[in-house]
């Protein structure tokens, strides 16, 4: 796989050549989206985890939260498939395509990467939805739409007709902290998921 570079954000830029001494078999650079690029449901998350998607290279490959994420995705399409619908296809992104330290990117690194991201939307066809897995990824894709933030608050199992033909959903995030603590499971993702994936402008 081809490897991205990029060196706007030092803090990651030095986490990863870190990173590579310690786990050289990792993808350890910036990871970038996964599925068709026309796909009509874009799902966004944080930022790769290290030994998931910093490692495989794929977003959320490799991990809890996208054993989890994986699992909701197909228990939704399933659902779609049982009352004869053809659910959509997804991409996959994450807000910040470098992995953070503990997971925390700081708003400079989230606006270096929201080039990406403004890109990713913008390739998305209407009608189309765009699922947002946490608070942080929901409020990188309002500033990469140019939506007030007021307007549109994080909520689990919101749902937003920001523009036209474009569906925002928004859920908990499917880490492994809010699993263990109950703030997110199997049920309530897919029901979230189900619902971008029903989106009708
Ligand atoms: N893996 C990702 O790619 N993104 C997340 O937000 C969490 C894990």
């Amino acid at each position: 796989m081809r490897k991205l570079r990029c060196a706007r954000c030092p803090r990651l830029v030095a986490l990863r050549r870190r990173l590579k001494r310690q786990y050289p078999d990792y993808h350890n650079a910036p990871v970038p989206a996964a599925g068709p690029r026309d796909a009509e449901l874009l799902i966004v998350g944080l930022a790769p985890g290290l030994h998931g998607a910093n490692r495989s290279g794929r977003p959320f490959e490799g991990d809890s939260s996208g054993d989890l994420l994986f699992a909701a995705l197909n228990d939704a399409a399933a659902r779609l498939r049982n009352d004869g619908l053809q659910p959509p296809r997804w991409r996959i992104t994450n807000a910040v395509k470098c992995l953070p330290p503990e997971n925390r990117p700081r708003a400079a690194e989230i606006a270096n990467c929201r080039p990406h991201l403004v890109r990713e939307i913008g390739e998305l066809p209407a009608p189309g939805a765009i699922l947002a897995l946490g608070r942080v990824a929901h409020e990188a894709v309002l500033a990469a739409m140019k939506l007030n933030g007021s307007e549109y608050p994080f909520a689990h199992g919101a749902r937003y007709d920001p523009a036209p033909g474009i569906g925002l959903f928004a859920s908990y995030h499917c880490s492994r902290y809010n699993q263990n603590t109950g703030r997110i499971d199997k049920k309530a993702l897919t029901a979230v998921i189900e619902a971008a994936m029903r989106y009708q402008p």
